[in-house]
This record gives C-alpha cells, sequence and structure tokens, in this order.
C-alpha cells in the first residue's frame, strides 16, 4: 500500500470518528418534538423536525432546518407561512407517522386548515403559525426563520426525544 493510501484511510478514520462523537454529543441534548406543516393549494403536507428554536421574542422569531431531500420540503419552501405544531406527550404515534416519507400522513388524524392556509394538527401542546422571513442555505438543509403570526398552547405535556427515544415530558424530574 502507498504512503497516499495509508493517508486516505486515516483521514476517514478520523472522519468517521469524529462523525460518531458529533452524533453522540447529540445524543445528549433532549429537545421536543415538532411537525412542521405547509398547505399547498389546500393539501396538507408535513415532517417531523426536531431542529426548531426560538431565535427572538422581540420581534417572535424561530426556526426550523428542514432537510431538502424530505418530500415534505418543496411544499415548505413554495409556502408563505408554515405551521410549527409542538407535540404532546400522548401523540408519540403522531411524530412516527410524520418521521416516515410517503402515504397521506393527515389521513388518521384530526387537523384543520387556518385562516392563513396552515395544517394545524389537533390535541397538540401549542402550535405557532410563521410568516416566513428568511431561507437559509445550509448545505443539505434550508433553514426557516418565521415570524409568528399565530400561537396557541394547550395545558398538554409536551413530547421529548433525547438519544434516539420519545419521553413523558410531565414525567421529567426538577433538578432540586
Ligand atoms: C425525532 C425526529 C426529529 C427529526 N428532525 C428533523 C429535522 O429537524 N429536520 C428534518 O429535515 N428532518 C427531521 N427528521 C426526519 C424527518 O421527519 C423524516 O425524514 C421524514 O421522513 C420526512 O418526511 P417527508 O419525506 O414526507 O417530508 C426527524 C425525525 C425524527 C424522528
Amino acid at each position: 500500500m502507498t504512503d497516499t493510501g495509508t493517508t486516505a484511510i486515516t483521514e476517514n478514520e478520523r472522519a468517521a470518528d469524529l462523525s460518531n462523537r458529533v452524533r453522540a454529543v447529540h445524543r445528549q441534548y433532549p429537545t421536543g418534538v415538532t411537525v412542521v406543516t405547509a398547505g399547498v393549494d389546500g393539501k396538507p403536507y408535513g415532517l417531523a423536525v426536531n431542529a426548531f428554536s426560538s431565535i427572538s421574542l422581540d420581534p417572535p422569531l424561530v426556526l426550523v432546518c428542514v432537510n431538502e431531500s424530505s418530500n415534505s420540503y418543496g411544499p415548505v419552501f413554495a409556502s408563505d407561512y408554515i405551521g410549527i405544531n409542538i407535540l404532546a406527550a400522548d401523540q408519540v404515534g403522531v411524530a412516527g407517522t410524520f418521521a416516515k416519507s410517503g402515504g397521506d400522513k393527515f389521513a388518521e388524524l384530526d387537523w384543520e386548515l387556518s385562516r392563513l392556509g396552515v395544517p394545524v394538527l389537533a390535541g397538540v401542546a401549542g402550535h405557532f403559525e410563521l410568516e416566513v422571513k428568511y431561507k437559509i442555505p445550509a448545505y443539505s438543509h434550508t433553514i426557516f426563520v418565521g415570524q409568528v403570526v399565530e400561537a396557541a398552547s394547550a395545558d398538554k405535556a409536551p413530547l421529548v426525544y433525547q438519544a434516539g427515544k420519545f419521553f413523558d415530558g410531565a414525567r421529567l424530574e426538577p433538578v432540586q
């Protein structure tokens, strides 16, 4: 084997090692689970997203990151308004539905189109409707920055996701 070959393998191994450590760090970070929705000609689209964050309260800005390879990406990108549905602890099945591609994800669910044409899921812990302000390309993903134009929450515990597992947000122990 040539020196070049040896170096290439070492670099590949180093890259794989970093990738594993990156994944391990992400697994240490609990998140909620959202379903990002968009309506095009009255038809609903959506996918499960945990890359959601508040940016600021004044103005009320939030962001979500969506993979360009997802089927929902086109409808989300094409929409002036999108929805962020914060799933409740009893909606792990809904999370599973929206984490898969294909099929009519909305067929078995209660949902409605809002005044702005955004699909809103029933039974969620909360939801935002956003006016999309910026679409920032980031390699495989696009960061959608939106200004909140509607917000509603329910007295329901959120679904929590960490290290590939779902948890009941009502049963988290406060740290003393
Ligand atoms: C807990 C969880 C979080 C996810 N977070 C994201 C995310 O932040 N962005 C993203 O693009 N996909 C995310 N996904 C993956 C998409 O939900 C998944 O690729 C889905 O199949 C896309 O559906 P679609 O192709 O019908 O749009 C997540 C999946 C799960 C289970």
